[in-house]
């Protein structure tokens, strides 16, 4: 039984609005080099910059950018503090789903008040560029949704940054905005968080899957996709679901120690060069076997690129009946195996890839046997 519904086209009013997504703060133990990273291999240009040369004594932060995307990767300087404890248990991961808004009060008032739990009273931050006001939330796990108002702000990212130069000569690959950020929730929780999304922040159930969507021989996970009131914010929320082996969302919940983001999705325009750049740049991607090519064409009908690129660069396609899409996921972009990245070009379709769930699920599990935890 499959139990893919459609989004529901609705004349309601958005009870919370939001713009779209404002920025993804990662906590890391070294931000040096993973701005090095970001700028060397994803083609993102530094932007902006905080830390001891700045006034601020504890933390440093990196703010980086490609498209409207825009990444803030943030270290301890000492280990007494809140980021460090945060990388000793989770690893580098991602703190902050940073979510534009036009009222950033407003937005934590309202949240509050249906039942979020408050992590930042609203505060005002003012320099020569302009005003901005955060407020935040707790979400799944440790991770955090901050308000961010900017609408009288002109300067680099916000007070307290200065602007800063690339470390290298910058070629972006084309990643153009933030499709969808996926979380990883433990058995049980996945409709709780549902729930939250659509009391709190008023979201829509947008498409469910269960566990005979995704499942392979071994293991199995259930998910369920939440949107906001504009569609520009897609959080799926995932869930382990009883199978004869370790499900990914169950290494993800041991290594992680606990809930968080599992992917981030970015979108190209041209997922053949972007791939073909990130690839020769030394960014690492599951493998699928080429027997997945032989039925692409019956399965997923007429496309515009060439079979043979994308059979090439490993590019993943699927169908729906409003389009099709290209999709590839990167391996693990730390040390553990948990948060990674995929990169999606739509071109019509509206879905997650379906037809791709059996072949992809079945190259972690590979990744997985080869680490020992399947
Ligand atoms: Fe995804």
């Amino acid at each position: 039984m499959s139990t893919l519904t459609k989004a529901q086209t609705t004349t309601q009013q958005d009870t919370f609005p939001i713009n779209g997504t404002d920025h993804i703060e990662f906590y890391v133990g070294n931000a040096k080099q993973a701005a090095y990273y970001y700028q060397a291999a994803w083609g993102y240009r530094l932007i902006a910059y905080r830390g001891p040369e700045t006034g601020c004594r504890d933390k440093v932060s990196y703010v980086l950018e490609q498209g409207k995307i825009r990444l803030v990767l943030t270290a301890a300087l000492t280990p007494d503090s809140d980021i460090a404890r945060h990388v000793h248990e989770h690893g580098d991961g991602v703190k902050v789903l940073a979510l534009w808004v036009d009222d950033a009060a407003r937005a934590f008032e309202t949240a509050v008040a249906r039942g979020a739990q408050p992590a930042m009273e609203p505060q005002v931050l003012e320099d020569g560029h302009g005003r901005v006001v955060l407020s935040a939330i707790h979400t799944y796990g440790e991770t955090i949704h901050t308000f961010v108002e900017r609408k009288d702000y002109h300067g680099a990212f916000m007070p307290g940054f200065e602007p800063r130069e690339p470390m290298m000569d910058i070629k972006p690959v084309g990643l153009q905005f933030v499709d969808h950020c996926v979380g990883n929730v433990e058995l049980g929780q996945m409709n709780r968080w549902v729930e939250f999304y659509q009391n709190v922040l008023g979201f829509k159930l947008l498409i469910t899957f269960d566990d005979k969507d995704i499942s392979t021989k071994y293991t199995a996970l259930m998910s369920k996709v939440v949107s906001n009131g504009n569609g520009y914010i897609k959080f799926p929320i995932n869930e382990p679901a009883k199978g004869l082996k370790k499900s990914q969302i169950e290494e993800y919940l041991e290594f992680y120690r606990g809930p968080g983001v599992q992917h981030i999705a970015v979108h190209t325009d041209d997922i053949i060069y972007t791939v073909s750049e990130l690839r020769r740049r030394g960014v690492d991607f599951l493998y699928v076997p080429e027997t997945y090519y032989d039925t692409v064409p019956e399965r997923v009908g007429h496309i515009d690129e060439d079979l043979e690129d994308l059979k090439r660069l490993n590019i993943l396609i699927d169908r729906d009946d409003e389009g099709y899409l290209l999709q590839l996921f990167s391996k693990p972009v730390q040390d553990r195996p948990t948060v990674f990245y995929e990169i999606i070009q739509r071109k019509g379709a509206k879905s997650f890839g379906k037809g791709n769930f059996k072949a992809l699920f079945e190259a972690i599990e590979r990744e997985q046997a080869l680490r020992g935890t399947l």
